[in-house]
């Protein structure tokens, strides 16, 4: 099996936001193609491009209303093939992302459902029901229920997410053959490996009737025929030697383990956010608290050591295109922007697992401080003003609340110079607002720097793609003896490397730091005295 993904890092790119070619103020192929170049000099070896399929755009194109077609506002069938080939010329292979576990309501299956065709209503999950009563009083992941009726049909259809993302039936074959095909087209085409959008969703509860209330995804995860659909769809379309990585919402450890144990012949890793809920009060996303540390670093090092344990494998990540900025959230953007945006940086790419950059991260990009509604993009950001306005609390404290967890944090257009619109577009504005500090924070400024995140970023992947302790070790939390300093040790064949973060605005004090060959470190001086500066990161080769 290969496994070049344990040495690799993978970049991320939000068509949206990533580079406009055009000028029409929203980001598009041949805006990638042009800045394939720069992908590079970061040292990774794919990308992970979010979804440029035919979609009405509801949830920015994770709403597929045709998998092999282009939309028209991203490019051509040939931009994309210019894409894949110019990216494989410079060494870099194309994960594509298939949306699976809906379709738009725009599909053409869905299409032939609404009109009866009972062929295609199989296609997806239907139940009986009058106009009052939904099959069960589940919410879907954006507000809401999960049910919507259709009056001609006197039927409910379920959607875990937005209504206008109708659920597939994984259960009938035609439905996994279908996507097989998609695969197969996509596979052909050169694409070098896949995301698939929350897959641990697929296989839903065998009876959906008078269950009880709740949210959706909570009765979906992990279904009791997840692992054998993943596994038909990897062997039978032949890319268990690509990189494949799922996207598990809620998921469980074991399950984990399990989707990605190469023994089993499913992913080559999942993404989970366990970790990207330590700042959730009572597990609520629209509630604010403080980052629990303790939280956080128990959750790590029980998710490494298992996954080592038991040969799983870990996609390991701060940011994406659903969650705020990780140095607004966890470090500092402030006097310490630089050193935590860093030591970050160095944290996860340490980690066992394959790294994920998030475009804009390498940069130390932001949150986007929005203080209006109307700046707003996302269909989920809006909903919930909606429900938290309606549930009384005030608009000040509800644009507070989506400030700090909006998805459009992550939205906002990739800074690529000081100049107009950050150099992202031609147009007269973007698509989307973006934050006042990309006067300085740009890849034009920071390519000038040395000192710079974005050099450092170019620093921690070469590393990973030359040292085998990183690449390939066993993984080992160890007591630093201050719950505000992380540390860990990377072990392989002998030779091991320790790794330590202090996660704190303040000098911490440690158990005593380690002896060795200093690999890396987000201070130029070393260290000489006792303490950890503020958000020190320090990585030795024992
Ligand atoms: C995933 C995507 C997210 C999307 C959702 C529904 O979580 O990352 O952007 O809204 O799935 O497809
Ligand atoms: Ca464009």
């Amino acid at each position: 099996m290969n496994k070049d993904y344990r040495s690799s890092t993978v970049y991320q790119i939000y068509i949206k936001s990533f580079c406009d070619s055009n000028g029409d103020g929203i980001g598009d192929i041949n805006g990638i193609r042009s800045k394939l170049k720069y992908i590079q000099s970061l040292g990774v070896k794919y990308i992970w491009v979010t979804p440029f399929f035919c979609s009405p755009m509801i949830d920015n194109g994770y709403d597929v209303a045709d998998y092999k077609n282009i939309n028209p506002m991203f490019g051509t069938m040939s931009d994309c093939e210019a894409l894949i080939s110019e990216a494989g010329g410079l060494g870099m292979g194309l994960m594509f992302d298939m949306v699976f576990n809906h379709t738009s309501t725009q599909h053409e299956w869905f299409r032939k459902a609404l009109t009866g065709d009972p062929e295609y209503m199989n296609y997806y999950i239907f139940r009986d029901g009058d106009a009052d009563t939904p099959p069960a009083e589940w919410t879907c992941s954006f507000g809401g229920s999960a049910w919507e009726y259709v009056p001609e049909l006197k039927k409910w259809y379920l959607h875990l997410f937005d209504p206008s993302q109708a659920d597939l039936n994984w259960e009938n074959p035609k439905v996994r053959n279908e996507l097989k095909d998609v695969i197969r087209f996509w596979k052909a085409k050169g694409v070098k490996g896949f995301r698939f959008d929350v897959l641990n969703l697929i296989s839903k509860p065998e009876s959906l009737n008078n269950l009880p209330s709740g949210s959706a995804v909570k009765f979906c995860r992990d279904g009791h025929h997840v692992h054998d659909f993943i596994r038909e769809l990897v062997i039978d379309t032949g890319i268990e030697n690509m990189i494949t990585v799922g996207e598990m919402a809620s998921t469980t450890l074991d399950n984990c383990i399990n989707y990605t144990n190469p023994e089993r012949h499913e992913l080559s890793m999942c993404f989970n956010f366990h970790h990207l809920k330590v700042d959730y009060k009572d597990g609520n996303k629209w509630a604010l608290m403080p980052p629990d540390l303790n939280a956080l670093r128990n959750l790590f090092r029980e998710w490494q050591e298992s996954m080592s344990l038991h040969d799983g494998w870990s996609a390991v990540f701060w940011c994406n295109h659903d969650q705020p900025r990780i140095v607004s959230r966890l470090g500092s953007e402030g006097k310490y922007w630089k050193h935590s945006a860093k030591m970050l940086a160095t944290f996860i790419h340490m980690l066992r697992g394959t790294p994920y950059i998030f475009q804009g991260e390498e940069l130390g990009m932001t949150n986007a401080h929005f203080t209006r509604i109307e700046d707003y993009k996302d269909v989920e950001s809006i909903n919930y003003y909606k429900i938290l306005t309606g549930k009384g609390v005030t608009s000040e404290e509800a644009l507070n609340i989506i400030a700090q967890r909006s998805r459009d944090n992550g939205r906002t257009p990739m800074q690529w110079t000081s100049g107009r619109n950050a150099g992202f577009t031609e147009a007269d504005s973007a698509w989307i607002g973006i934050p006042d500090n990309y006067k300085s924070i740009n890849v034009e400024s920071e390519e000038s720097d040395p000192d710079s995140i974005l050099n450092y970023y170019r620093e921690l992947v070469k590393l990973r793609s030359e040292c085998r302790i990183i690449s390939d070790g066993s993984v080992k939390f160890l007591d630093s003896g201050n719950e505000r300093v992380f540390a860990f040790e990377r072990s392989f064949e002998g030779k091991s490397i320790i790794v330590i973060c202090s996660f704190s605005p303040n000098d911490e004090r440690i158990n005593k730091l380690p002896a060795g060959k200093v690999l890396l470190t987000n201070y130029d001086t070393s260290n000489e005295s006792e303490n950890l500066r503020p958000f020190e990161a320090i990585v030795v080769l024992k």
